[in-house]
């Protein structure tokens, strides 16, 4: 094998952690001795080892001299468990290649100064870009304490989010619901404007074998869901978060006493101001928002900039008629005020496709 697949095997054994670590980054790492792999690991779980450790405790001969390939550089600081830098000296590793470097302002290149003093030889940004977009929800989080947020959205070839009955179930095909379920198990939390809940009464959870549901919050500036909406009778279950301009204790007892939690966020345009709501996320640990509209909610999520990425299925029909597009709002009067997006990336689904690109915010501006 040649040292980029070691990388390869590396992000692989990351993205095995997927849905169990956050707010932590996911991280996979293999030891190779004389060309052959002698330790493989990953962060598996929020507190506990971290990949590097765990591939050094699944060695069964000595590491010692071996080569360590990493996709984020080790950890320095006593956190949950004692840093991977000392890990790597104390079992004698020759040398270290990373992905990517930690994206903590505080961090960065730090681990890879101490490991050079120690004699070892250290890459850094062997395969650099496959390794970031692994980091992406932790890098939003760990330099701003802000949510990231993926606006994800299924539509027609012609820009239909439902017939003009408002049918909806199903616009793509069973492969892309799955990928969507792989999608809500990534993410701390899944959010929904008041409407949604009105209109659909969804679950919301992750109906994905072993999957983790995300905290569900609803954007609800009046208090409107229903006490019998399904994230309200659940809400025992599974977390639910109403983020409410309310302030009667008695209306929110209602829902408190159902089991969901209320965030009182300020008012702003008459709706919950979207920049508080994703401080105060933020603080309560939730590193990554997946947003699932409707249309309402999506252009203010983006005209309010929290939006970092937008992620389209599209399915080869077309519905025609009067039906909703996934972005309402006032939008734009020229095509070149347009919301601009960047780093698009193109997979096939099943019989669908899914479109994903980075938000640019430069060119947001209103008619
Ligand atoms: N195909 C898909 O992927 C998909 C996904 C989701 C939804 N949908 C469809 O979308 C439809 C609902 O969309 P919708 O546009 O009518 O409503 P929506 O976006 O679901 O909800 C909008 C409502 O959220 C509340 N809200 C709270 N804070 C807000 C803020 N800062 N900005 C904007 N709204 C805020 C507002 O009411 P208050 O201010 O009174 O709280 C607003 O009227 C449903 O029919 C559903 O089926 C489709």
């Amino acid at each position: 094998m040649e040292d980029i697949q070691f990388m390869q095997l590396a992000i692989a054994l990351a993205k095995k952690g997927k849905g169990h670590v956050n707010p932590n980054p996911l991280v996979g790492a293999v030891l190779v001795k004389d060309g052959t792999i002698i330790g493989k690991g990953y962060h598996e779980q929020y507190g506990q080892l971290h990949a590097e450790r765990n591939a050094l405790k699944d060695c069964k001969v000595s590491p010692e001299g071996a080569v360590l390939y990493v996709t984020l550089e080790p950890c320095n600081h006593h956190g949950k468990t004692p840093p991977c830098t000392e890990a790597i000296i104390e079992n004698g590793i020759a040398k270290v290649v990373i992905g990517t470097l930690d994206p903590n302002p505080q961090m960065a290149g730090k681990s890879v100064k101490i490991l050079q003093e120690h004699g070892i030889e250290v890459v850094v940004g062997m395969l650099e870009e496959e390794c970031k977009d692994l980091i992406r929800v932790f890098r939003k989080y760990i330099t701003t304490g802000r949510p990231y947020v993926l606006m994800k959205y299924a539509m027609t070839m012609d820009g239909k989010i439902a017939t003009y009955t408002g049918a909806s179930k199903w616009i793509t095909g069973e492969k892309a619901r799955a990928c969507v379920q792989e999608t809500r198990n990534e993410f701390s939390g899944i959010m929904v404007g008041v409407n949604t809940v009105l209109k659909d009464d969804p679950s919301l959870t992750c109906r994905m074998e072993n999957g983790r549901n995300p905290i569900r919050i609803i954007c609800d500036t009046h208090l409107r869901t229903p006490l019998h909406a399904q994230v309200v009778q659940t809400a025992k279950e599974v977390p639910t978060w109403i983020a409410t301009a309310v302030t009667d204790t008695t209306k929110k007892a209602q829902y408190e006493n159902l089991g969901c939690r209320i965030l009182e966020v300020p008012q702003k345009d008459g709706h919950i101001d979207l920049q508080v709501l994703m401080r105060l996320l933020g603080e309560e640990n939730v590193d990554g928002i997946l947003l699932e509209g409707g249309g309402t909610l999506n252009w203010s999520a983006l005209r309010a900039e929290i939006v970092d990425a937008v992620q389209t299925y599209i399915a080869p029909k077309i519905f025609g008629g009067t039906a909703q597009s996934p972005v309402e709002g006032a939008g734009v009067a020229l095509p070149d005020e347009g919301i601009r997006l960047e780093n698009t990336r193109c997979i096939s689904c099943g019989e669908d496709y899914r479109i994903e690109s980075d938000v640019v915010y430069t060119c947001l501006q209103e008619s």
